[in-house]
Parts: C-alpha cells; sequence; structure tokens
C-alpha cells in the first residue's frame, strides 16, 4: 500500500505552462488512494481550465477566496486545516516571492498562511528567473521556513531556454511526497524480540493464574518496530489481538514457555523488549485433573514458586546479549522504583508508567511514561499507545545506534 493512502492532499497550481503536467499528477496521486482538492489561482486559469482538475480528483476545483457558495460548501478555513499536505506544483516566481513575503491576496496564499500542514512547493519557471537574485533569496526564505522545495530540473524549456527551471516530472513529486509520508526506517536491518500481554500459571486442567495485562502496549510496540523496518518477532501471552501485519508471532501460555521463546529469540536479536506482565509465581505443583473441592476444607493454601525474571536473564548473557528494554509499572515512587529495577536487572533502558492514574497504564488505550537509562531519564506525556510506539521505537533506536 502506497503511503499517500487516505492522505488529505490539497494541490496547488499556479501560474505556468508547467500547469498541464499537474493534471497527471492528480492522477497519479488519487491512483495512490490520496484524496485531492485543487486550487488554482487566476494565472493557472489562463492555462488550463479547472474542469480538467475537477474530472481528475473527483472533487469541486477551488479558485475564489470571496465565493460565497464554494465557502458555503467548504470555507478557505476548514480547506486549510483539512489538507495533511499542501502541494504546489507548479510554483512559479510570482507565487513563491507571495510566500516569502507571506501575503495572502487570493486563495492559494491565504490557505498557505492559514495552514499548518507540511507545505512543499515545485518550482517552475524560466531559467533566468530561477537564477535571479531575488527568487534565489525566496526559496532560501522558504527553505528556513521548513518549506520543502522539491526540483527544479534543469533542461530544455518551454520557451527555448535550456538550463534549471523545469517542473519535477509528475512521477518524481509522487515519490518525494510517498517518501514524506513514509515511515522512518529507523531499525532497517535490525531484529527485534517483544514479550508481550499476560501469562496464565495453571493451578489444574480449568484453573489458573494471571493478570489483567490487555498486550496493548507490546503489539503497538511489535508494530511500531516492524514499521520501521525491523524484523519482529512477538513472543504473546494469552490475548485476543491480531498479529500485526508483517509480524513474527509465537503463542505462549505461562511463564517458563514464555522464557524459553524469549531466549530463542533473543539468540538472534538485537534489541529485546519485555512488555509483558509476567506472573511472579506459578503453582509449585499443576495438577492433571481437576483439584476436587474438599467439603470440609473453609480455607485453602497454594505452595507457589518463583517464576524466572526472564529479561532479567537475558541482560545478564555475556554472549548474544541483546539492547535490553524493560518495563515498570508502578502505583508509586513510580521513578524511584523504575531506576532500582534498571540497575537490578541490569537493563539498558526502562520505561516506567503510573498505572495508578485512571485513564493510563495496562487495559487503557492511552498511556504516559517516562523512559530511563543510566545517563538520564526524559518524560514522554500521555499520548494513544499506538503514538506512544512510535516514539519509544524511535528514541530506542536512537539509543541504539549510538551505543
Ligand atoms: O519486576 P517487575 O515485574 O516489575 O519488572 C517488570 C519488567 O520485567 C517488565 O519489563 C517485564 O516484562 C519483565 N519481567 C520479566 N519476567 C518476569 C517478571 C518481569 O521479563 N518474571
Amino acid at each position: 500500500m502506497s503511503s499517500l493512502a487516505d492522505k488529505r492532499i490539497l494541490l496547488g497550481i499556479s501560474g505556468g505552462i508547467a500547469a498541464y503536467k499537474s493534471a497527471d499528477l492528480v492522477r497519479r496521486l488519487k491512483e495512490r488512494g490520496a484524496d485531492v482538492r485543487v486550487v488554482m489561482t487566476a494565472g493557472a486559469q489562463e492555462f488550463v481550465r479547472p474542469m480538467t482538475y475537477q474530472a481528475l480528483s473527483g472533487n469541486p476545483v477551488h479558485t475564489d477566496l470571496l465565493d460565497p457558495a464554494a465557502e458555503a460548501a467548504m470555507g478557505h478555513i476548514e480547506l486549510a486545516k483539512w489538507a495533511e499536505l499542501i502541494l504546489i506544483a507548479p510554483a512559479s516566481a510570482q507565487l513563491m516571492a507571495k510566500l516569502a513575503a507571506g501575503m495572502a491576496d487570493d486563495l492559494l496564499t491565504t490557505l498557505c498562511l492559514a495552514s499548518e500542514a507540511t507545505l512543499a512547493i515545485a518550482p517552475a519557471m524560466n531559467q533566468a528567473m530561477w537564477r535571479h537574485p531575488a527568487t534565489a533569496a525566496n526559496t532560501e526564505t522558504l527553505h528556513t521556513r521548513g518549506t520543502r522545495i522539491w526540483g527544479p530540473d534543469a533542461g530544455s524549456q518551454a520557451c527555448g531556454d535550456v538550463g534549471p527551471g523545469r517542473m519535477l516530472e509528475p512521477d518524481a513529486l509522487v515519490a518525494e511526497a510517498e517518501s514524506l509520508f513514509r515511515p522512518q526506517q529507523h531499525l532497517a536491518g535490525k531484529r527485534v524480540a517483544v514479550t508481550a500481554g499476560p501469562t496464565r500459571e495453571a493451578l489444574d486442567p480449568v484453573r489458573f493464574l494471571s493478570n489483567h495485562s490487555s498486550g496493548k502496549m507490546g503489539f503497538a510496540l511489535a508494530a511500531a518496530a516492524q514499521r520501521a523496518g525491523a524484523e519482529v518477532t512477538l513472543i504473546a501471552g494469552p490475548v485476543n489481538r491480531p498479529t500485526p501485519p508483517g509480524v513474527k508471532r509465537v503463542d505462549v501460555i505461562g511463564a517458563l514457555e514464555m522464557r524459553d521463546a524469549a531466549e530463542r529469540a533473543a539468540d538472534l536479536c538485537d534489541i529485546f523488549i519485555a512488555a509483558a506482565a509476567v506472573a511472579d509465581f506459578r503453582p509449585e505443583k499443576t495438577s492433571g485433573q481437576k483439584i476436587k473441592k474438599k467439603e470440609d476444607h473453609e480455607r485453602e493454601s497454594l505452595a507457589l514458586v518463583k517464576n524466572p525474571d526472564i529479561v532479567a536473564g537475558i541482560a545478564a548473557r555475556e554472549k548474544l546479549r541483546p539492547f535490553t528494554v524493560g518495563f515498570a509499572a508502578e502505583t508509586e515512587k513510580v521513578l524511584e522504583h523504575a531506576r532500582g529495577k534498571l540497575a537490578r536487572k541490569h537493563l539498558d533502558l526502562i520505561i516506567a508508567n503510573d498505572v495508578s492514574a485512571a485513564d493510563s497504564g495496562f487495559d487503557s488505550d492511552r498511556n504516559a511514561v517516562t523512559v530511563i537509562d543510566r545517563s538520564g531519564s526524559c518524560e514522554l506525556p500521555p499520548a494513544l499507545k499506538t503514538e506512544l510506539a512510535e516514539q519509544l521505537i524511535e528514541l530506542i533506536a536512537d539509543r541504539v545506534s549510538t551505543q
């Protein structure tokens, strides 16, 4: 699937002969699943009629700032907020000058000023205009402000000149837009193992000890690591969640089984992330048959034995030791306890979260965490676990690359 699927792209077209190429650009963006709305300047309409883009984009073309009918359908501020990317192709020298000056004297320039979306321009003009110090200064201003400048190409021009100033071909612009939306491959070539979910410690064939871990955080981390280019093995305790695309899943039940799977995965991985809520203890004996209720017993006690600490075992390795990350779900003295665990378990990094907050932690979709390593700590504000996972993977990738 293209990274442009469902992306909301506002295509601005300013006056220039290259405007005819933008008809093909609309088609190619649409083919990749983008939702495209076109805004034309008055100059652009001298070259191509709005109807062309309307037919190709499947949406009405916007041309006027003060058109009551268009404003009633989708006002210019609404349009500015709607866009995830504003791409101006072709961007004339005049349009670049207006953008650099912050002018808003027509619909397109007003939208650029009113939008927080990424702005990209594909300059197209005569080579002398492109080389002119005024255009060079405007390009520099826009670049410093964060505008993406895609092109121009050099070659023969419509006016007969040869030199820089040709608009990039639609294919090249689509590739630029795709790479803008493609998640960065921070973990390309790396192998990552993640444990997730609870473990179930069987008492007998029908009963077990377990906890409320949903597996959401671990699954989100596995998905984010996969999107970041890693080869991911997800060792999942019993949870009813879909396997993230492209991730190898190993289902386990008890802590001993999780430990064995984790040890095998750790032999082959660069990064080990322990997000599972492993039961601390398991019944000393697991009965082969259902344990019968003893009618004369008012009390019953259960002998438990400690489970192995999976992440500590992996962090203690002398050989084949991956970069090892653990979690610390705490209800009090969160940072203090997390720092203790980081040291005790010899982890490279620990992600601490306060599970006492109502809308954070165990079974919720949101989480707020503090990431701690030996050099210090950094707080990530509350976010959806999926968004947090992206940030954590980026942070882990950064630590791994600098260690
Ligand atoms: O000690 P505590 O259970 O709070 O430590 C939490 C961290 O240790 C988590 O990363 C968890 O996945 C990991 N852990 C483990 N094996 C255990 C217990 C915890 O890997 N038996």
